[in-house]
């Protein structure tokens, strides 16, 4: 959590660092600060609970002329979200500032020690810990700023991405991370340091990722990168691959509907150049790479939070419909913690759009001790997942900046479509014939889900309709299931109402005591196998006088007399079904919070990326 922006160069630092705050938002919002080094070797220090948009009226027109700076926007971690806990935080005699994205898990034993030697805390954080520690080991030591950071991380146990300026060395800062995203701008006379590369796009697209345990000391002109231990290292530049108009808003109100509207794209870019319809093939370099191990694969493990979990499972039902292997979805927050079996045999997918999900990066780190091959579906360039990985397939959905997601959930069951596919091939468990049909329907899907995406005015009179419930059901059989966990998961996140996913055919063991006419009742009820099944489910809910919203196959008229409304998808393959019905379910969930009034793209305690455990 928390988006950590710095800059050192020939400009003004407060309106980029201001800029790349508003870009790093999604991360959290509880409050936001800024601390900048004048030519007068003065901290100007500005923080303020609430949006970076506060922070921004707070400052007003007091000074903030200098060519260093950095900012931070916090998710609260240690210590209520207010004035006195923001970041940034000064040492004791006020040389140096830090900002802290991640957790000091040991700052409550080097808190104790620090104040039985006389320090005095001003905020409950554990990031001014770090900042009290700095100083007294530069003075104790009298050692270099560079020095006295490098030594006092050896000291940390924990997660952490941070910049420490320093007020006697101006013409310097210092980045370092550990389990926690950093990206450095390379620009002419100046860099950039941000949590992602957003707040740096817009001025160069020459960037650096730190690796964990590495120290970046970075100058207007020279970067150096060494590690903790203290060996030098070569920085490898690379070019950016995401542009400005992929972060902005591009006429919608809100990010959450880009990304919506940006499916048919997103799903296309992330089977493009990778399937091979007339010759029937698939390269995934990736999976290629592992042909002969998985040929013989006895199991999957798939791990992943949230959303990401939700695309697991579809995965589950994609790897043994296909690829007739043997998967385990887990919660990566409970595999890690209960002793899981896991050998060098297995094959562990984590799925994560932010490749940065401190459950799902443990989850790996076990699996990779156990000594299984694993790999990652992310979305996020050069995150930590893909760079732990043994190898993964990137799901090229672009950017997703609001907080809920949803393209990147179907770039990731896309992904997950074209890896069944590939291994089915190669195990040789499914024909040219039926692999070259899929493929072909594939091909299809970012045209229907530009149809179905038509029906956004209709399901805005829905959402009119129930917005006022304070429940609701989604009910889903087989690739409907998942969908139907996702759709409640929307809900519940953006618009606050409670909602709960549930196998259809599960809802007669309990949850059919919920039903009254109060309670809407969104069912996935697609011409596919189960049909007939989930029909008599919806009877069973009507005749409770629940309210039926279906989501149905285009041309089925039956339905109509089943459901107070009824919601189309085109047709399609009952695998490619997650990548329709998941529209709808998006749609709805947004119209009901905009209705609401609720912030859809940043709702209340979330945020984007989860990088504490
Ligand atoms: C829900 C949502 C979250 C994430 C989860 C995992 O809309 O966005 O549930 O899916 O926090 O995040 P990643 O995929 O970045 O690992």
């Amino acid at each position: 959590m928390c988006g950590i922006v710095a800059y050192i160069g020939h400009r003004e630092a407060y309106p980029i660092v201001v800029k790349g705050l508003k870009r790093l938002e999604y991360r959290g919002y509880d409050s936001a600060g800024v601390a900048l080094l004048n030519e007068k070797k003065e901290f100007l220090v500005y923080k303020k609970t609430g949006k970076v948009s506060d922070l921004e009226a707070s400052v007003g027109t007091q000074d903030t002329h200098a060519h260093t700076g950095m900012g931070h926007t916090r998710w609260a971690t240690h210590g209520a979200p207010n004035d006195l806990n923001a970041h940034p935080h000064l040492s004791q005699n006020g040389e140096f500032a830090i900002i802290h994205n991640g957790i000091i898990e040991n700052y409550a034993s080097l808190k104790k020690a620090l104040i039985d030697r006389g320090h005095i805390f001003k905020s409950e954080t554990d990031t001014e810990v770090l900042i009290h520690l700095i100083e007294e080991i530069a003075k104790n030591n009298e050692v270099t700023f560079e020095e006295a950071v490098r030594m006092s991380l050896t000291q940390v146990v924990g997660a952490y991405a941070i910049v420490i300026l320093s007020k006697t060395n101006p013409n310097y800062l210092i980045g370092a991370r550990k389990g926690s995203p950093m990206v450095i701008g390379v620009g002419e006379g100046e860099h950039f340091i941000a949590s992602d590369a957003t707040p740096i796009v817009e001025y160069t697209r020459n960037v650096i990722y730190l690796n964990d345990g590495e120290l970046a000391i970075v100058d207007n002109q020279k970067l150096t990168v060494k590690t903790i231990d203290n060996t030098i290292k070569t920085p490898y530049i690379q070019e950016l691959e995401i542009n400005l108009e992929s972060i902005e808003k591009g006429g919608f109100d809100h990010f959450m509907m880009k990304e919506i509207f940006e499916q048919p794209r997103s799903i296309l870019d992330s089977y493009r150049g990778r399937i091979h319809v007339n010759e029937a093939t698939i390269t995934m370099a990736g999976i290629d790479a592992f042909e002969d191990k998985l040929k013989n694969i006895k199991r999957i493990i798939i791990v992943g939070c949230g959303t990401s979990w939700h695309a697991g499972l579809v995965g589950e039902y994609l790897f043994e419909d296909f690829a007739r292997i043997p998967v385990e979805v887990e919660y990566a927050s409970e595999f890690r913690y209960r002793n899981p079996i896991i050998n060098e045999d297995d094959f562990v997918i984590a799925i994560s759009q932010s490749g940065e999900t401190a459950d799902t990066l443990a989850a790996l780190e076990l699996a990779k001790s156990k000594g299984a091959t694993i790999f990652g579906i992310c979305n996020v360039v050069g995150s930590s997942i893909p760079r732990m990985t043994d190898a993964g397939a990137y799901t090229h959905a672009g950017p997703e900046i609001g907080v809920a997601s949803t393209k990147a959930f179907t770039a990731q069951v896309t992904a997950l479509t074209l890896m069944a596919l590939s291994i089915a091939q190669k195990r040789g468990t499914i024909s040219t014939v039926r692999l070259r049909e899929l493929l072909t329907e594939l091909e299809t899907i970012p045209a229907k889900v530009e149809k179905t995406l038509e029906s956004n005015d209709y399901i805005k009179t829905i959402a009119a309709q129930i917005k006022d419930t304070r429940n609701a059901l989604y009910l889903g059989r087989g690739y409907g299931f998942p969908i139907a966990l996702e759709g409640a998961l929307k809900l519940k996140e953006i618009s606050y109402i409670h909602a709960e996913g549930y196998p259809a055919a599960e809802m007669k063991h309990g949850p059919i005591a919920l039903i009254d006419e109060e309670m809407p009742v969104v069912v996935i009820a697609t011409q596919h196998s189960n049909y007939e099944k989930v029909i008599s489910n919806i009877q069973e809910v009507r005749a409770r006088k629940g309210k039926v919203i279906a989501i149905a196959t285009k041309g089925d008229e039956h339905i109509k007399e089943q459901a107070d409304h009824v919601i189309y998808i085109p047709e399609c393959e009952e695998a490619m079904l997650p990548l329709l019905a998941t529209i709808p379910l998006q749609l709805l969930s947004y119209h009901i919070a905009v209705m609401r009034e609720c912030n859809v793209d940043q709702p209340r305690n979330l945020a984007k990326s989860v990088t504490v455990e």
